[in-house]
């Protein structure tokens, strides 16, 4: 494992206690809702998707990985299988390779592509160089070597991938991990591009489980508003 250090800039990130408070009790039902879904699985696999790019996939998957390490003795290993427009590694502030696709490729053994993230519960895999055969890479058994590897180690595995609807990539992984969970923005995803993405999972016969709203403006009305400033 690589040794230096990696701060994640998301729900770190400067924005008024106000708003940082109901972002992270947001994040709190989401990881509550996850652990409940997944009760029978040692190791949690779970992959972050959404019909179309933009709509928060890479976002919500650093956010939900960061929530579920502050669990105490909780190990989360996020990977980002977005091999074609990485990000996840943006938010750590470091480069994308060394990453996945140095060691699907074999150009790197697995140990050397997990980073350790400031939080002592957090690693993550970037990644890696851009390739041709994202999907290829993804289905080879390189990376059933890798899930198998890792879900001895780790409680809860979180992939980010590309948009279901665009590129198949996403469902790649569906023999190797537990569910899905599909990101959809507020004001944005059509309803038509969301049954799309569900009708693709369901062939794949991968476990939805659940839709995360993002983006969504309902916890700034005044009742909601009201109800979580009676539990601070
Ligand atoms: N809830 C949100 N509020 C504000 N900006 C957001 C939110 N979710 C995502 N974004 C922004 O929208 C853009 C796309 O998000 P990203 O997570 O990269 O989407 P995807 O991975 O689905 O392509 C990024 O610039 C991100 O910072
Ligand atoms: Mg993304």
């Amino acid at each position: 494992m690589q040794k230096h250090h990696t701060r994640a800039s998301v729900l770190n990130m400067q924005m008024d206690p106000d708003m940082k408070f109901r972002v992270s009790e947001a994040y709190k039902t989401a990881r509550t809702n996850l652990s409940f879904s997944l009760v029978k699985s040692e190791c949690k696999k779970i992959v972050f998707t959404s019909p179309l790019s933009g709509e928060g996939k890479s976002t919500t998957s650093v956010n939900m990985a960061i929530t579920l390490a502050q669990q105490v003795n909780t190990k989360v290993l996020l990977i980002d299988c977005d091999l074609r427009k990485p990000k996840v590694n943006r938010f750590f502030n470091l480069q994308s390779s060394p990453g996945l696709t140095n060691y699907l490729g074999g150009m790197k053994n697995m140990e050397s592509i997990i980073r350790q993230t400031d939080d002592p519960n957090l690693s993550l895999i970037t990644s890696g160089v851009i390739v041709p055969n994202p999907s290829e890479l993804l289905s080879s058994d390189g990376m059933k070597r890798l899930v198998r590897e890792m879900e001895s180690k780790y409680d809860y595995i979180i992939f980010d991938t590309p948009p279901v609807n665009v590129v198949t990539d996403a469902l790649a992984l569906a023999g190797l991990t537990d569910g899905y969970v599909i990101v959809v923005k507020e004001g944005s995803t059509l309803k038509p591009e969301l049954l799309r993405a569900v009708t693709s999972l369901e062939h794949a016969k991968v476990k939805i489980l659940g839709i995360i709203l993002n983006g969504s403006k309902i916890e700034e009305k005044e009742d909601y508003k009201y109800r979580y400033e009676r539990y601070e």
